[in-house]
């Protein structure tokens, strides 16, 4: 599973794009492609498509596909499009894995229609993954204890790969991946909630139901 239905929910999303439309970008590889196939139709059609987007691998992907980058103090998205990590029955969302989840909620909150991406591999019953929290560096190690306060069994300082360190991430913050194990529906909105009020958090992956319109499923 996979590409294969990371592409096919990039094409059907890019039927719902128009010729002059604020998109709000999202970030990830299912956004990648669907970036790759708008450029296919930008070029071909010769549409004049505007972006926000929200990480630097998407501004980068955007740029290259002949999208006109503005930002939210210019013009407000008609359409965003995003990937998740985990989407439940009830359509809540996990979101982050790729580090960008504070641009991309303000960008979702921003636009007028939010759609998810995913492949089949990304549904579950119940969110369940660790929540990733954007938080201060400065303010890292009291906000890991407050939010084991909160229920979660462990939290962890994100590492990647290409640098030694923790990841930073394009606001220059730190990622803490903090394990609720299950999330159910009713709680959904409370931990996100909660986890915000902690001083020092930027923003957590939590995006509940309330945000997005529509999610839109490949199947490989
Ligand atoms: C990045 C995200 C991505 O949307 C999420 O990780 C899904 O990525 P992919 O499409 O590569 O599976 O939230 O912060």
């Amino acid at each position: 599973m996979g590409s294969g239905g990371k592409y096919r929910a990039a094409e059907m999303a890019l039927k719902l794009v128009k010729d002059g439309m604020v998109l709000g970008i999202g970030s990830g590889t299912t956004v990648e492609i669907f970036l790759n196939l708008l450029g296919e139709r930008i070029r071909e059609e010769e549409l004049e498509i505007y972006g926000v987007p929200t990480s630097y691998q998407s501004y980068f992907v955007a740029i290259r596909n002949g999208i006109k980058i503005v930002d939210l103090v210019e013009r407000e998205p008609e359409l965003c499009i995003d990937g998740a990590d985990q989407v439940d029955v009830k359509m809540n969302c996990i979101k982050g894995g790729g580090g960008a989840l504070t641009r991309e909620k303000i960008v979702a909150k921003a636009s007028k229609k939010v759609v998810i991406i995913v492949d089949e591999s990304k549904l579950v019953e119940k969110l369940s993954m660790p929540v990733p929290v954007e938080v201060l560096p400065f303010a890292y190690g009291y906000v890991s204890k407050k939010i084991e306060e909160l229920g979660a069994t462990r939290v962890n300082l994100r590492y990647g790969s290409g640098k030694v360190g923790p990841v930073v991430t394009d606001n220059g913050n730190f990622i803490l991946d903090c394990d609720f194990g299950v999330l159910e529906d009713e709680k959904v909105e409370e931990v996100e909630r909660e986890i915000k009020l902690i001083a020092g958090v930027v923003e957590n992956g939590i995006f509940s139901n309330k945000i997005l319109d529509e999610v839109i499923v490949g199947r490989a």
